[in-house]
């Protein structure tokens, strides 16, 4: 018998991803999976080779002899379930952003330390190459004191209006925003004074998803430095790359330029493109790529680093107290954009 056993609450696009991790991953051992929708359910359980089918969370924890739990359903839809995995004594691995409101977070994390289980959040872009390649730059000193930081994390419209059934419920800044606040607190291990954001809306509407286009936040350090963040959901689905990101990170001794979206590692011309994702001129190369069937790639990393954690009883690199920062900074972001945008400061 391997190691670790899981579940996975929510198989839709992002819950396959954590479905074929665990199903690949030699320590673990895919036990069981759930989800309302009874179709993709029975799917993805085909695909996997699955026997533990609930469309009931109290099935699932009630009928299965599991450690472990990925909550991988949409984003206002995380808090719940995470209490109860908590509370059934299950270690969990919950997707971004944590919830809606700091209170959730902290609701979260009190059930996960009173049943003494690990909480991770799945910030994956902390095993993603480049940037981690901008983190040990800051680190080892190669930088100097980091006093800017830009950083674009953009959907074309495909995201809003076709992946994501429910977009009229979340928005870019929670979505995309969240990755990158999370990172961008990471690589500096500053403190965020101040937050402020602009958001803008429209184009969403007018194709009939009820959802701002996009947003442009400005966090201040508390020793000066600036971060500047653009989240869109609206690039065209031409683009040649379903996702747009830049990250430059600034130093008083050096700087580090990011490119994962638009590298060129590979280029791809062919009759079906460019009609945008999945049919990408520039297919991703670092979120998720296939090579001879295994699933490579950070968003399998920071699911396999789970499963080690689980395995050897170690705390997790993202936890829910990284979480709870970033609700609270999605929060004052979201906060100064109903202010037109007011400064938000963090307390
Ligand atoms: N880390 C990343 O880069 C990344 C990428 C995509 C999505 N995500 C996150 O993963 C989560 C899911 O996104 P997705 O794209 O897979 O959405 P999705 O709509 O494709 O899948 C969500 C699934 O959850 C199921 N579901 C809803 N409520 C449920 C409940 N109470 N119990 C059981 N199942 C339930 C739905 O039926 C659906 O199958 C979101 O929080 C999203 O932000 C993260």
């Amino acid at each position: 018998m391997r190691e670790v056993r899981l579940a996975v609450v929510g198989v839709g696009g992002w819950g396959r991803m954590h479905a074929k991790a665990y199903a690949q991953h030699p320590s673990a051992e895919l036990v069981a999976i759930c989800d309302l929708d009874e179709e993709r359910l029975n799917k993805v359980g085909d695909d996997r080779g699955v026997q533990g089918r609930y469309t009931s969370l109290d099935d699932l924890l009630g009928g299965e002899d599991i450690d472990a739990v990925s909550v991988v359903t949409p984003d206002d839809a995380h808090t719940e379930i995470v209490i109860q995995c908590a509370q059934a004594g299950k270690h969990i691995l919950c997707e971004k952003p944590m919830a809606r409101t700091a209170e959730e977070c902290e609701r979260m994390i009190a059930a996960a330390e009173e049943n003494d289980v690990i909480l991770m959040i799945d910030w994956h872009n902390r095993w993603n190459p480049p940037v981690y390649a901008a983190w040990q730059a800051i680190r080892n000193g190669e930088l100097g004191d980091v006093r800017y930081i830009y950083y674009r994390l953009s959907d074309t419209v495909y995201v809003p209006l076709k992946m994501l059934p429910w977009a009229d419920r979340t928005n870019a800044l929670m979505f995309l925003g969240s990755h990158v606040l999370d990172t961008v607190c990471w690589l500096t291990e500053k403190r965020v004074a101040r937050v402020t954001c602009r958001r803008r809306e429209g184009v969403l509407k007018e194709m009939g998803v009820d959802t701002p286009d996009l947003f442009l936040t400005v966090l201040d350090f508390d020793d000066g430095a600036v971060a500047v963040i653009e989240n869109s959901w609206i690039l065209p689905q031409s683009a040649p790359s379903l996702i747009d990101c830049k990250l430059e990170v600034l130093g008083s001794k050096g700087a580090v330029y990011v490119d994962p979206s638009h590298s060129r590692a590979i280029a791809k011309y062919s009759e079906q493109t460019p009609h945008g994702h999945p049919d990408a001129s520039y297919p991703d190369m670092f979120v998720s790529p296939e090579i001879h069937g295994k699933q490579l790639g950070l968003a399998v990393e920071s699911i396999n680093h789970f499963v080690e954690c689980v395995r050897d009883g170690r705390q997790p690199l993202a936890t829910g107290q990284d979480g709870l920062v970033n609700t609270r900074l999605l929060n004052a972001a979201l906060e100064s954009a109903d202010n037109d945008a007011a400064p938000v400061a963090l307390p």
